[in-house]
C-alpha cells in the first residue's frame, strides 16, 4: 500500500507492513539479530513474538544477563534495525545531487 506515495512495506524484507512490532520483533532480519542475542544471553528463552514479550524479557534479570545488560543490548539491537532500515531506504532512493556531484 502507498501512503503519500511512500510504501508502507518493511524496507528490509518487503513482505509485511512496516510497524514497530514488525520491524523490531518479527521481520526475518531482526529475528536473526534476536536469535544471536538470546543464544548468548538467555539460551532457554524463545524468540519474542510481540513487543510486550520483549519488554517482559527486559524486566526479568538473571545472574548471566542482568537487566542493565539486557537493556543495553536491546537498545543496540533496535538501533541496528533502525540503521539498517534507514540505509536500505537511502540506497533505494534516487542518488542525491549536491553542488553538481552525485552521491551513491
Ligand atoms: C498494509 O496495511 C494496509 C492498511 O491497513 C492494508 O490494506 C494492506 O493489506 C497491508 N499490507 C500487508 C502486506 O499486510
Amino acid at each position: 500500500m502507498l501512503i503519500l506515495n511512500i510504501t508502507t512495506l518493511c524496507c528490509l524484507c518487503v513482505v509485511a507492513n512496516e510497524t514497530r512490532e514488525y520491524v523490531l520483533i518479527s521481520c526475518v532480519y531482526c529475528r536473526e539479530v534476536w536469535k544471536f542475542i538470546l543464544l548468548r544471553l538467555d539460551p532457554v528463552c524463545n524468540l519474542f513474538s510481540s513487543w510486550l514479550q520483549l519488554l517482559s524479557w527486559l524486566r526479568r534479570g538473571s545472574a548471566a544477563a542482568p537487566k542493565t545488560m539486557r537493556t543495553v543490548v536491546a537498545q543496540a539491537a533496535i538501533f541496528s534495525s533502525m540503521a539498517s532500515t534507514q540505509q536500505t531506504q537511502q540506497r533505494s532512493s534516487q542518488p542525491r545531487v549536491n553542488k553538481g556531484h552525485k552521491f551513491v
